[in-house]
Formats: structure tokens, sequence, C-alpha cells
């Protein structure tokens, strides 16, 4: 964006010192720009924000774009976007080249295009070699910022334009946490809402903890106020995020500064709490960690109507001693003990996992150990990875990595049994009639709609776009592998 008429319609008075209104300051200061732009250029600046990632990164993401909207940005397809935003992932290693194909791919265009900015984001950003790397093969990249400063992204733009030159901004650690900011939904009746940040749990083969710092948790009061906002804003369906929601409380951020816990209050007491707000009809929450999901938990999603029924549960792997090595702090017998529970005391649950395969020193036992424990689990869905070696964790200099041809193999066959359990599991809702929440139109049958059961299935049925946003009642009709076709109960 070369557009040079700032000066002329800045606002008189200093930039506050900090937090909301800061930002609405910069906010305010880039809506004159906007509006002097279209004056001359007749039309308003465009832009796209690209996500990879977690739900966290996702819900991210639609508060940076809520800061656009509210500058004047319309939305527009990346191909002709003014502004593209990559907001990242760098959980995996091919998550992580992704970008780098993204921006090589824009370079002409950019070069071209004077009005055109590209910001990144996101917890790639906070690996110093990636910055190296983007501060010397990435000149004609305009923005560069972390997961601990993305609320400043109006400043960060108003600052690029006055300076003229790539901004680099990352911090290493949270500092200063500005929640109320606007936000775009991508759904106007669902929304996801972070409870907590970062994660203290170091699996040995994880990169969240330091690219998203230590885990903090959002007050009671402050999360409340923000589901009452939203439930008055047409919200039914809330899902409460964070890397470990079990441990939910531990400490809490208060004005910036950390305070310690309230041992009476946890995830079970949110949760209950979260449910007594009229008009949140569905409540979700991930991720669960194994080694504390407590009783009292499953006592609450138990007794809980709004509580869906339906928990993600990682076990990563089926070996104790791969599990011993992952620290993740949980055994074999734990975790499916855990899981028996669950089952017994919530019925129908849905339990869906992550595993990992190829960690390093895994053996053909270890990982038969993962097999039979998928079978006996019978998951809804799991997520299968492969091991993806993340400089910086312990787990990346461990001397016996597996080879890739071993873990392809072993990759395959996992999956074929992921398969072949979780279809049979998805079939328990046959000839059921299941409140289903309609999302969306059908992507390939015109007349028909998309929901999802509270168990997380998936259903399509005939229905028209009015029923967007509604819970109505549907028969599983179709049992299709991971999905069924339905038909809606006239009442
Ligand atoms: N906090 C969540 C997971 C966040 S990351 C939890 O504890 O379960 C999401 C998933 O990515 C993890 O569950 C794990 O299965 C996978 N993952 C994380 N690091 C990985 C790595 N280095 N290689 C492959 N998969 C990985
Ligand atoms: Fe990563 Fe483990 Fe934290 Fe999950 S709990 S984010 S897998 S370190
Ligand atoms: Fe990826 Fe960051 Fe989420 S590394 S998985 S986007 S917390």
């Amino acid at each position: 964006m070369s557009y040079s008429g700032i000066d002329e319609f800045s606002l008189t008075d200093d930039a506050p010192k900090g937090g909301l209104k800061r930002q609405e300051y910069f906010i305010n200061k880039l809506r004159l720009y906007m509006e002097e732009y279209k004056a001359t250029k007749g039309r308003s600046l465009t832009y796209s924000v690209e996500t990879f990632g977690c739900q966290m990164n996702f819900h991210d993401s639609e508060r940076l774009e809520g800061i656009l909207l509210a500058i004047g940005y319309e939305k527009a397809p990346t191909e002709t976007a003014d502004l593209i935003i990559f907001n990242t992932c760098t959980v995996r290693e091919n998550a992580n080249l992704k970008l780098y194909g993204h921006l090589g791919t824009l370079k002409k265009r950019k070069l071209s295009s004077p009005d055109m900015m590209i910001g990144i984001c996101g917890c790639m950003m906070q690996e110093k070699d990636v910055i190296e790397n983007i501060r010397n093969k990435y000149k004609y990249v305009d923005l560069v910022f972390g997961t601990f400063n993305f609320h400043k992204l109006a400043e960060l733009i108003y600052k690029r334009i006055e300076e003229g030159k790539q901004i680099i901004e990352i911090e290493k650690e949270a500092g200063e946490h500005v929640e109320a900011l606007p936000t775009e939904r991508k759904y106007s009746f669902k929304s996801g809402l972070n409870i907590m940040y970062g994660c203290n749990n170091f699996c040995t083969f994880c990169i969240v903890p330091y690219v998203r710092g230590r885990e903090r948790s959002r007050t009671p009061e402050d999360i409340l106020e923000e589901a009452r906002r939203l439930s008055k804003d047409g919200v039914k369906e809330i899902m409460l995020l964070g890397q470990n929601v079990n441990s939910y409380g531990v400490n809490f951020i208060a004005d910036s500064a950390i305070i310690s816990a309230d041992p009476e209050y946890g995830f079970p007491e949110l949760l209950a709490d979260i449910c007594r707000i009229d008009g949140i009809e569905r409540v979700r929450f991930m991720t669960s960690h194994p080694k504390d999901l407590s009783d009292k938990l499953i006592k609450v999603i138990a007794e809980n109507s709004k509580i869906c029924k339906s928990i993600h549960l990682p076990v990563q792997s089926g070996s104790t001693k791969l599990l011993a090595k992952m620290n993740r702090k949980y055994t074999r017998e734990q975790y499916i003990s855990l899981l028996k529970k669950i089952k017994n005391e919530i019925p129908d649950v849905s339990v869906t996992t992550d595993i990992i395969v190829g960690f390093p020193g895994e053996t053909e036992e270890d990982f038969e150990e993962t097999l039979s424990l998928v079978k006996e689990c019978e998951y809804d869905q799991a997520f299968t990875f492969i091991y993806s070696k993340r400089t910086g964790t312990p787990a990346a200099s461990y001397p016996d990595q597996i080879s890739d041809d071993v873990i392809k193999e072993r990759f395959d066959r996992l999956l074929k049994v992921v398969n072949e359990t979780t279809k049979e599991r998805v079939g328990r809702f046959l000839g059921r009639t299941l409140p289903v929440l309609v999302e969306e139109s059908n992507k390939e049958l015109s007349d028909y709609v998309t929901g999802k059961t509270e168990y997380g299935t998936t259903v399509h049925f005939k229905g028209d776009k009015d029923m967007i946003g509604e819970i109505v009642p549907v028969i599983m009709k179709e049992h299709k592998g991971f999905y069924y076709m339905g038909e809606a109960v006239r009442g």
C-alpha cells in the first residue's frame, strides 16, 4: 500500500499507551485512511485471511477479520485481495512448508501491485529460524507478527504504512491480552470461545508450548460475559477452546497480570455456569487431556443436557512405554479405564482421538498395541498423524528415529483399522431420531442441508436454507460410514 495521504487526516491526539483503547485508536486512524483511499480510487481495499492449524487458530482468524472489517476492508478471494494474511501452524513440518509455497505464488503479483500487502502471523512466527528466513528471503512480506500480539493488527498495518518497510514484531511471551475487539464469526449461530491460552504439558513431540507460551486461563467473569454477549448475538452453540481444558483455572489472567487460582472453581464449574445462560443450547469443548479428566467433569457432562456428548480425548499411542517417552503422564491401562468410565456414565457418548505413528523408538510391538487400543476403544473418529520432527522439542533429538517406509506402512495399516472401527461405531444411531443443528446448504445436493448431532455426527437431509442455525429433529435413515442421510421430522 503506497498511498501517502495519511498525515492530512491523522487523529490529533497521541495514541493511548496500551490495551483496547490503543487498538481502537489505530482502527479509527485506518478507517480515515480507508475513506480517503476510497474517495481517491473509487473502491475499498480488500482482504483475505488464510488459516492453517487448529480451532484456536481459526478462532484467532475470526478476530483478525473483525479488525479488518472494522477498518473498512472488504472480503475478497486470495487471488485478488489487496491484503492477504496467513495465520500459520507449525505443529507438523508439512503445515510449515505450505506457507512458503503460498508466499512463492504471490511474489509476482505483490511486486507489481503497489497497493498489495502480505501479512504472516500465528504459531510458525514464534520460531526464530523462521523469522530469519523471512527476513532474508521474503523481503516482500509486509507484516510479520506472532501469537501474543495479533490483536495489534491495526497498529501494525498503520506502522507499515507510516514506515514504508517490512514490519516484524514478535513477542517472546504473553503480555497484554486484549479480548474485546470486534470478531467476524464464520457462522452466526455458533462460535468458539477461548477459555485459556498456552500449554504446560510439554509432550516431548509437541511444539505448541514453545509457540503459545505457558498456560493461562481467562477469569470466569470474563468468559461468562463473552458467552452472554454471544448468546444475545444469536449464538446457540459455543465451543470452549483450550489446549487442555481440563486444567482450566490453574492460574488466571487479570489485567495482563497472572493471579492465582480459586481451588473451588475449575472446568466443571465453568461448564455448568455456561449452561445456565439463556439462549445457549449446545456447549462443546476441546481439547481434553486424559491425565486430568476428573470424575466431577464426567458427572457435569452426564447431567447437563446442553453439553454435547462428544469428547475429544487424544491418546497418541497405545503403548505405555511410548506414552512415557512422550511425557503424556498416563498408561495404556489408565487411558482405557478412563474411556470405559466415560462410556458407562454417559450413554452413547462419542469419543474421538489423535494418534501419532512413528514416534522415535516405536517398535512393531508398540505399534500393534496402538492397533489393539483402537479396536478396544471404538472411537467415533481418530485423526492419525505421521510423527514430524519439530526442532527444539526433546523427541527431535532422540537417536532412534523411525524410517519413512516403516512409518508409511504402519500408517496405512492404522488407517484401515480406524476406518473399519469408526464406521461400525458411528452406525449405532441408525433409525434413531436426533436433534441436528443445521449448519449449511449441502454443497453437492441442491434442496439438501447439512448439520451435526450433539455427538458430532454429520447428517445430510432434505431442507432449505431457512433451516440454517435451527436445531431440528432428524431420523438417521441411511448409515454411509462416517455420515448419515436423514429425514427431518415435521412437527
Ligand atoms: N493439546 C492437544 C493437541 C494439540 S496438537 C492435546 O494435548 O491433545 C494436535 C495433535 O497434533 C496432537 O494431538 C498430536 O496428535 C498431533 N501432533 C502434535 N505434534 C506432533 C508432531 N510433532 N508430529 C505429529 N503429530 C503431532
Ligand atoms: Fe502439545 Fe501435549 Fe500441550 Fe497438547 S498437551 S498442546 S500435545 S504439549
Ligand atoms: Fe498449529 Fe498452533 Fe494450533 S501450532 S495446532 S495452530 S496451536
